[in-house]
């Protein structure tokens, strides 16, 4: 009960947000089938380009394991299970934006500190070697709806590697916001074309995995990634 009613303050304080800020987070300039992602350094030496459409792709994404909303503790992040099935479908590489300091385990201390960091428009440390994304035509970009907005890491991802002139396909996990206007966020902060974008609850993504792979296929083809 007690996490139904955090959920729903959650949600209705990122309605707020949005509100106040007049549709946009104030100044937010800011992967199984598939071997598992790479945490950090994206791999150089591996073709990511798909056997049916020829285009190279690159899966970026941001998932927190632990404890979260109706899921209870995770090895594995929502957002995470849909990387890697992309990852394993498209046979794109992968990248993780990892948080220098990683957030707290217990779920209602992370939402904390992650409304800190959205309300003081943090750029909180990330660690790992960027990706080089000359090297690819289409930039998957998956995250957790945080307080209506994408992760705070997400945002220093975008200061540190220019996606201007890139595809990115967002993917999303949330209970229950949607895609929240991150679409939008994402195209401002990164100038990038920004194309169909995918939003699924993070407890389909775990717990029901036939119907988030089917979700994800369906998604693939359509933009042309999968026949
Ligand atoms: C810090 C935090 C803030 C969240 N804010 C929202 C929100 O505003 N709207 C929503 O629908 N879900 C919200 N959630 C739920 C997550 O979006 C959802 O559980 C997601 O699937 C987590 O993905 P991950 O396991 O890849 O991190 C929040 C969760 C956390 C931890």
């Amino acid at each position: 009960m007690k996490k139904i009613f955090t959920l729903l303050t959650l949600a209705l304080c990122a309605l707020t947000l949005t509100a106040c800020g007049g549709g946009a987070p104030a100044k937010s300039s800011g992967g199984s089938s598939a071997p598992a992602p790479k945490t950090e350094a994206p791999a150089t030496d591996r073709k990511a380009a798909d056997a049916s459409s020829g285009k190279r792709a690159l899966v970026v994404y941001f998932s927190r394991a632990d404890e979260n909303y109706n899921v209870g503790y995770i090895e594995k992040g929502n957002t995470r299970i849909l990387a890697e099935m992309i990852a394993g479908a498209t046979g794109a590489d992968t990248f993780e934006i990892k948080p220098a300091k990683p957030y707290p385990k217990e779920y209602t201390p992370a939402t904390e500190v992650a409304k800190k960091e959205k309300n003081d428009n943090a750029r909180p440390e990330i660690v790992g070697t960027m990706p080089d994304v000359s090297k690819y035509d289409m930039i998957f970009l998956g995250y957790p709806i945080w307080w209506g907005d994408l992760p705070m890491p997400c945002y220093t991802f975008f200061d540190k590697v220019k996606l201007e002139g890139k595809t990115v396909a967002p993917f999303c996990t949330h209970e229950g916001s949607g895609l929240s206007g991150t679409d939008r966020y994402i195209a401002d902060a990164t100038k990038a074309k920004v194309t169909g974008a995918l939003e699924m609850k993070g407890t389909t993504a775990q717990k029901n995995r036939d119907e988030a792979k089917k979700e994800v296929m369906d998604w693939l083809k359509k933009l042309g990634y999968v026949k």
